[in-house]
């Protein structure tokens, strides 16, 4: 005969067992969410259908993909965690966990940044391509380990132009003493001073007020921003000069870096990579389509003669000899890469 303690022992351990076996039935139906080890923040000052901020919501679906989604990647496009300068600085510190940046507004930090941001230095796109892509490229990324930054890929932004408000600029006389914005570097600024205009710094998002206030002349962009931003409808010529090409990099933090191991670290520089692969080929779509469509909404398109310039690339020569002294060599290697 069973005692009741028994009986309730009995009673206990049959409950139990239904419990444990129903968890485990149920495991089997439906998958429990994995909860993420890590949440990082990925700042972007473009809009999101912009090519780069598609490129970073490729790379945080990539990540969440390789890690099974033990490392979430969340995408904060349209500059709300800040400009891109205080965005690179937040990153040295942990503060934000990854972004992508035009490499100018590092390369006062790191002049040997300058080399790749030189005024006509690329013959063409698959030039530079063949360049960032190559050993010289890599050597570009791992710079940034210095300003404790991981520097992950390379984006594309394509080539910058003018345009201008009142005016087109088709001599270099045109650009005399307009104000034109450009990038916060010292090589941007000078390239305006060299050209004979004012360079005006400010923020990429307060461009379009400053066109419209009349606070300056023009600005310079490539095609996809001139687009986004609508410094279209305010400053209608457009002068394809091509006078700069900014590498974009993706960067990681270094203090997050390090938090990762380097199993997860190979996994975020193999998605860094496929991610850029992706944004170029929306760049060059993009790049296209807002061409097309600026040039049907009644943009006026101004291409330099040759004459005009070899003018231009004249005028920029001195800043290779004040910004590349003590690269000159690399720049030689970089004009004669042959693709
Ligand atoms: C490009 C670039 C931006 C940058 C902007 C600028 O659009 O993609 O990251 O902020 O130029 O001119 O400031």
């Amino acid at each position: 005969m069973l005692t009741s303690k028994k009986c309730l022992h009995l009673f206990i351990l049959s409950v139990f067992t239904i419990v444990i076996l129903n968890g485990c039935s149920n495991n089997h139906l439906k998958k429990e969410p994995v909860i993420p080890e890590y949440v990082f923040t990925y700042a972007e000052n473009q809009a999101a259908d912009y090519p780069s901020t598609q490129g970073a919501y490729k790379f945080a679906e990539l990540v969440k993909k390789y890690t099974n989604g033990r490392i979430e990647i969340q995408v904060e496009p349209n500059a709300v965690l800040g400009n891109e300068k205080e965005i690179v600085e937040q990153l040295q510190f942990g503060g934000i966990d990854f972004t992508r940046a035009s490499i100018s507004i590092i390369s006062d930090d790191i002049p040997q940044l300058n080399v790749l941001c030189m005024p006509y230095l690329y013959k063409n796109a698959q030039h530079k391509w063949a360049v960032l892509d190559g050993e010289i490229g890599q050597e570009f990324l791992d710079i940034f380990k210095e300003k404790n930054l991981i520097g992950l890929s390379w984006y594309d932004a394509g080539a910058r132009n003018f345009y201008t408000i009142d005016k087109p600029i088709k001599s270099l006389e045109d650009i005399s003493d307009m104000k034109i914005r450009v990038q916060d570097s010292s090589l941007t600024n000078d390239m305006i001073r060299i050209l004979g205009g004012i360079p005006v710094n400010v923020e990429f998002k307060d461009v379009y007020s400053a066109l419209e206030t009349g606070a300056i002349d023009g600005a310079e962009n490539n095609w996809p921003s001139y687009d986004s931003t609508e410094h279209y409808r305010i400053a209608q010529y457009y002068t394809v000069d091509e006078h700069i090409c900014i590498p974009e990099v993706q960067l990681c933090s270094l203090p997050t870096w390090e938090r990762l191991t380097s199993e997860d670290q190979k996994i975020i520089q193999k998605c860094a990579y496929e991610s850029a692969l992706y944004e170029r080929k929306l760049w060059v779509q993009q790049e296209k389509q807002s061409m097309e469509k600026l040039k049907d909404s009644g943009v006026t398109v101004n291409q330099l003669t040759d004459e005009e310039l070899l003018r231009f690339q004249n005028a920029v020569k001195p800043l290779y000899e004040q910004y590349c002294l003590e690269y000159m060599d690399l720049v030689t290697e970089i004009k004669n890469y042959s693709n």
